[in-house]
């Protein structure tokens, strides 16, 4: 049994506490959020994602796990303290490093005894050897510590599952040692340690999701190029998929990636190449491809309706960045929104579970509780996020519902055939009907 402290109770952070407690671990979780810490140390979560909730119930009910805002609580007895505040994108798509600079300096003055201090946070190349910096100048008076960098690679939606079931763990320190005693914690989880230097481990979380991202612009492009063809892109990538050396994953063409992580990391990885003297040529045209799913979206839906949008009412079906998520960070629903409402349309968003997260992202959007009253009168709705609730609607009754039987699915969820057959006017994404 280790004792770590986990600063940041984000998505990320409460997530590492809560594995790493249900691991065996005796865990603090420190935040400088005291309503936060509050709503934790009852029960209440800060944030929706699957079965955290119980995770964290268990283990704080066996005093694995703990809350607190204090550092010197946090970190006493603590062999570990892992960093995972926010990191969000600067002014000029450079990573905004003031919440581990803070989280660094606490550390510094409340550590008592040796600590290993790992970044879990996505920071820039570099920031593990800035971080040593800002400790070692923050301290009182010296004592030993180590950096190293463990990056996370948890997708909102299913981040306990991949906290236990990593594809790897990649850990970098220069101190041999403290990458040992790193990547001890994880040997329960059973899966390959990459282990290498601060800078390496730094990249290669970049490099992922920056690749990741790559593969949906990708795709995306070729599904614009599927349609004018007649070809169907969700054939095209499951061809692909079964060669390994591609494989199926991130391969789904629709309105494209958002969230917390992809955007800002590809944006940071494209401003440090930039920062030294490099030209990002494909990282810029992944993002510009990106963007261009959102604002394209307003173009197709005027050719859907007789090429107007004013005084049309259009309803969106899901407005978190993706299913299973309350997260509304750079959510396409909001780009989407605000050009449909540019553009003279009334705008209206249902969402399962982003209803509350959503409503201050876009003020002039009617958001329902029920997915049937928002068709209701509608010219047209668009799937934005793909929750299975839209999978299983019953499409007969949204069609008498829908003031015209207008359906753009952004997220491909639905049988064009089928859809034809029930007298929609639909439109998916790179689905060429050649043939069929
Ligand atoms: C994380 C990572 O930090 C980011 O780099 C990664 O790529 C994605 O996930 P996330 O967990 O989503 O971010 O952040 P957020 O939900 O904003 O939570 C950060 C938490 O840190 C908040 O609860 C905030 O109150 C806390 N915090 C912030 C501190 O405890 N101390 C600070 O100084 C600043
Ligand atoms: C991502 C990383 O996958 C994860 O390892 C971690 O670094 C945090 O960032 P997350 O943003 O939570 O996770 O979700 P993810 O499932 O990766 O999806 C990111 C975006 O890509 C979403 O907007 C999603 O809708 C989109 N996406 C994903 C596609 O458009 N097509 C796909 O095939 C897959």
């Amino acid at each position: 049994m280790k004792q770590i402290c986990v600063i940041g109770v984000g998505y990320v952070g409460l997530v590492t506490a809560a594995c790493f407690a249900d691991l065996g671990n005796r865990v603090v979780a420190l935040d400088v959020d005291e309503k936060r810490v509050e709503n934790l140390k009852k029960g209440i979560m800060p944030i929706y994602e699957p079965g955290l909730e119980e995770l964290v119930r268990r283990n704080t009910k066996s005093d694995r796990l703990s809350f607190t805002t204090s550092y010197a609580e946090g970190l006493k007895g603590a062999e570990f303290a892992f960093i995972a505040v926010g990191t969000p994108s600067g002014v000029h798509g450079n990573a905004d490093l003031q919440y581990v600079d803070s989280a660094a300096r606490s550390i510094a003055k409340h550590m008592t005894a040796p600590l290993i201090i790992i970044n879990k946070s996505t920071v820039p190349i570099g920031t593990g050897d800035w971080v040593a910096d800002v400790v070692r100048s923050a301290q009182p008076e010296p004592i030993d510590f180590a950096v190293v960098s463990c990056p996370e690679f948890l997708r909102e939606g299913s981040a306990i599952g991949d906290f236990m079931n990593p594809y790897r763990n990649v850990i970098g320190s220069l101190n041999r040692d403290a990458a040992d005693k790193v990547a001890q914690l994880h040997l329960p989880l059973r899966a390959p340690i990459v282990i290498t230097d601060l800078r390496t481990a730094e990249m290669i979380k970049y490099a992922s999701n920056a690749f990741l991202a790559t593969k949906i612009s990708f795709i995306n492009e070729l599904a614009d190029l599927c349609e004018r063809v007649g070809a169907d892109v969700k054939e095209v990538a499951a061809g692909m998929g079964y060669d390994a050396r591609i494989g199926r994953h991130f391969l789904d063409a629709g309105l494209g990636w958002g969230g917390s992580c992809f955007p800002k990391d590809v944006e940071a990885l494209a401003y440090m190449a930039k920062e030294k003297g490099l030209n990002p040529r494909i990282l810029n045209d992944v993002m510009e491809v990106n963007y261009d799913r959102r604002r394209a979206v307003a173009g197709h839906l005027e050719k859907l309706l007789d090429g107007n949008l004013k005084g049309k009412t259009i309803g969106l079906l899901g407005l978190a960045f993706k299913p299973n998520t309350d997260d509304m960070r750079d959510a396409p629903s909001v780009d989407i929104s605000n050009s449909l409402i540019a553009a003279g349309a009334r705008v209206r968003g249902y969402d399962p579970v982003a209803r509350k997260t959503a409503a201050p992202w876009m003020t002039v959007v009617e958001i329902f509780d029920d997915v049937y009253k928002m068709a209701q009168g509608c010219h047209a709705l668009v799937v934005v996020t793909e929750w299975n609730e839209f999978k299983q609607l019953d499409l007969e009754k949204i069609k008498e519902l829908l003031e015209c039987p207008v359906i753009y699915d952004g997220r491909n969820i639905y049988d064009p055939a089928l859809m034809k057959e029930l007298g929609f006017s639909y439109r998916a994404i790179g689905r060429g009907m050649n043939g069929k």
